[in-house]
């Protein structure tokens, strides 16, 4: 187990798991091809009129969260065949894995996710600047850095949460990454404060600071971390939310890009906030129940017209993607367990995750056991 790792009470550990190869699948999601396909690095668009902006500050009205462990590059291609547009996250990697590691196979993609962010662990510049460089090579739409994971060995190497306490240090990391990023937005997730801080003072007074090294765009997770006493599942549950203060920030710095995190679970609740907001971000939602969060949100948020893919189809896209991963030897269940939740409330859902959750480990199954459990879901709903 790497030294960064928090023994798996956040999910997962980046620095310890293959959990980002990479490839090119021959299946791109629809529509992808029409925005992005033919660019190398396409991480500026035309949008609007004649205003440009980079193709992950126009998605990032819409996230889903970094998640370690869950938001690897299988759940994000499942969540990209469910909206073209949302701006999708990695796992956070920490910036020594890949810089004193050589973990570079950490930064794996799918080219089909783009707009993807990658977001960075670490508060040592120099470390930092080297890996978004990394990060920029591959071609990755933003480069996020971490300021808001509560693990404790995230804590002893002064990363996530903790630097809420540093903006000063906050701000000389993203400087130096923004040097090295170049044209590339570096972007900062963060909390509202850490353990006895005074979120109404301290919070304006990070977006200050880290601002004036040039970052304008920052997704607030509306909730404290307490360093000491709570597990990070617990962190992201017991200390409660301030949706108020957040959106007070918005009117404070309206220059800002600010985007709300923490306990949205639905397209009207994300509307709702983006009456004041410029964006939201949704994780545990966005993965327990994708179908919910992630198929109406082009139409809902972005205002495209085609017509949504049903949770059927969104199975049925896999199908081309499972063959081709497990041709380069990757497990089916490696990809079928982000897709247990699709049909979370449904008729069929116990047995379709049952199905999965069952046989997707045993030797020999592909395909075929994913249309098995399919089957078992009903397309449509009967009317009452
Ligand atoms: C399993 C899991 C892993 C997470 N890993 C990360 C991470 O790597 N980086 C990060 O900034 N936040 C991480 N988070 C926090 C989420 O990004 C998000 O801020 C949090 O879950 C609150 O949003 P939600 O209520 O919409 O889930 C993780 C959350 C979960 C559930």
């Amino acid at each position: 187990m790497h030294w960064l790792c928090d023994g798996g009470q956040s999910g997962g550990c980046p620095c310890c798991e293959d959990v980002l190869h990479g490839s090119t699948s021959e299946s791109p999601p629809r529509k992808f091809a029409e925005n992005y396909g033919s660019r190398a690095n396409p991480h500026i668009i035309e949008y609007g009129s004649n205003t440009l902006k980079s193709n992950a500050q126009i998605a990032a009205r819409f996230s889903v969260a970094p998640m370690m462990d869950w938001s690897d590059r299988h759940c994000r291609y499942f969540h990209r065949l469910m909206s073209c547009h949302t701006l999708l996250y990695t796992e956070m990697v920490t910036a020594p894995a890949l810089v004193r590691g050589g973990a570079v196979h950490l930064l794996d993609y799918n080219v089909e996710e783009h707009p993807v962010a990658v977001q960075l662990g670490g508060s040592d510049p120099k470390e930092l600047a080297a890996a978004a460089k990394l990060c920029v090579e591959r071609g990755y739409d933003e480069v996020n850095l971490n300021v808001g994971c509560p693990s404790d060995r995230v804590q002893s190497g002064t990363f996530g949460a903790v630097l809420m306490r540093d903006p000063c240090l906050v701000a000389d990391c993203v400087a130096a990454m923004k040097d090295a990023a170049q044209d590339i937005e570096v972007t900062i997730k963060c909390r509202i404060g850490v353990d006895d801080q005074e979120p109404e003072v301290i919070l304006p007074d990070f977006l200050e600071k880290v601002s004036a090294a040039g970052i304008n765009r920052f997704t607030i997770h509306a909730r404290k971390a307490w360093l000491q006493g709570l597990s990070p599942k617990e962190n992201r549950d017991i200390p409660p939310l301030d949706y108020p203060l957040v959106h007070r920030m918005k009117t404070a710095f309206p220059h800002l890009h600010l985007s709300i995190n923490g306990g949205i679970t639905t397209l009207n609740e994300t509307c709702a906030h983006l009456d004041v907001m410029d964006g939201v971000m949704i994780g545990r939602a966005a993965y327990h129940d994708p179908a919910t969060v992630l198929l109406n949100a082009d139409q809902a948020i972005f205002g495209d017209t085609t017509p949504a893919r049903s949770a059927h189809e969104a199975v049925e896209a896999m199908y081309p993607y499972i063959e081709a991963r497990m041709a380069e030897g990757i497990r089916l269940h490696s990809i079928t367990r982000h897709m247990l939740g699709i049909f979370t409330g449904r008729p069929g859902a116990r047995k379709w995750r049952r199905i999965l959750s069952e046989g997707a480990t045993k030797p020999g199954v592909g395909v075929a056991l994913v249309a098995e459990a399919l089957s078992s879901v009903p397309e449509h709903i009967p009317a009452d």
